[in-house]
């Protein structure tokens, strides 16, 4: 039991057989999803261990290994700044991760405001937020995207889910845990900004990816997030994208110089990710509600998308895999 946790909390048995301490479940009206959906890409996946199957796209040997004898790989994606491009980020990387045969589940914690399905023409009737009321488990609101990429869609407009309480932690921690085994990554979708929420989230993670854009507001508030969770949450490694620049070279600068800045003033490891260009064929894409990466595979975002999935996979760390969904709760209280 949680020490000072309230009582109206019921003890759980998860499918590890561990005992997590849950508000009590509403059980009306559920209706149990079919397993079989969420492991529909094991086949894909399997054979990419072995021989390869998408001929299109390089493949990093060590990466299959690594990441499927473990517990998911877990990155959270957030900025300081909003309106920064980390939706979009999440849902092209996650394809191109699902395209090398990998089983990645895009989580939308964005709880105010979720824009995961909309981006994707999803309307979904069930969200993170009837997870979190205990109505539905993960599973059943979990939606397939593009690829066979699964989604679980967050919320918009539950104020009170802006600012998670413990007991709305704790429950996600155990329904999170249901899906541990089916999927080799998981990309979280944060936010802007230092919300609770936010900080939550990039705790739970192994890896924080911090997106920003090209002006002054935007390197400001990266930083100060940065500094957050690098000061009070003892993070200390940091991957940056600089979204929208205007040349790749301008945006390689700049990066270089937020790297340098950031590891000399907080006395952490920064290292850069990639450069995506204002490219017209993203907005072009968000007007029909689909990814770049697949309707418009050629265009320079696209390829930057590409490259920085294989950058990313292969950056994966080996011996730390702290970054376990089932984790959050002890990360949280150490
Ligand atoms: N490289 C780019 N080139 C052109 N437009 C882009 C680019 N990246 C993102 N956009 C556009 O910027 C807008 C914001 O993108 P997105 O919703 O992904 O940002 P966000 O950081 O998730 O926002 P929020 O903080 O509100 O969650 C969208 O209209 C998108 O089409
Ligand atoms: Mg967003």
């Amino acid at each position: 039991m949680v020490p000072g946790y309230p009582t109206r909390l019921s003890c759980s048995v998860t499918g590890a057989g561990r005992v997590l301490v849950l508000p009590d479940r509403c059980p009306t009206g559920i209706t149990i999803a079919d397993p079989r959906r969420i492991r529909r890409n094991r086949a894909k996946r399997n054979a990419y261990m072995g021989i390869s199957q998408i001929s299109a796209v390089p493949k990093s040997s060590s990466l299959s290994q690594d990441l499927c004898q473990s517990r998911p790989y877990v990155v959270s994606v957030s900025s300081g700044k909003g309106g920064v491009g980390k939706t979009h980020i999440v849902i092209n990387l996650a394809i191109e991760m699902q395209r090398r045969g990998l089983r990645v589940l895009v989580f939308d914690a964005d709880l105010g405001l979720s824009s995961v399905p909309m981006l994707l023409g999803f309307a979904p009737e069930y969200n993170l937020s009837h997870v979190l009321m205990g109505s539905r488990t993960m599973n059943e609101v979990l939606l397939e995207g593009p690829e066979g990429i699964q989604i679980v869609p967050g919320s918009s407009g539950v104020q009170e889910l802006t600012a998670l309480t413990t007991e709305q932690q704790l429950r996600l921690i155990c329904e999170a845990e249901e899906l541990e085994d089916e999927f080799d990554v998981v990309l979280i979708d944060t936010c802007a900004g230092i919300s609770s929420n936010v900080i939550f989230f990039n705790i739970a993670s192994q890896d924080n990816i911090m997106v920003v854009y090209p002006e002054p507001a935007s390197f400001v508030d990266a930083f100060a997030m940065m500094k957050v969770l690098a000061i009070q949450h003892h993070r200390k490694r940091f991957k940056l994208i600089l979204n929208g620049a205007t040349d790749e070279e301008e945006g390689r600068q700049i990066l270089d110089r937020m790297v340098a800045v950031s590891q000399k003033s907080l006395q952490i490891s920064v290292s850069c990710l990639g450069v995506i260009p204002q490219d017209i064929h993203i907005r072009k894409a968000t007007r029909v509600q689909k990814a770049v990466v697949d309707l418009y595979p050629e265009a320079v975002s696209s390829r930057c998308f590409r490259k920085m999935a294989s950058k990313l996979l292969e950056s994966v760390p080996k011996d730390d895999f702290s970054g376990s969904l089932q984790l959050f709760w002890k990360r949280k209280t150490p």
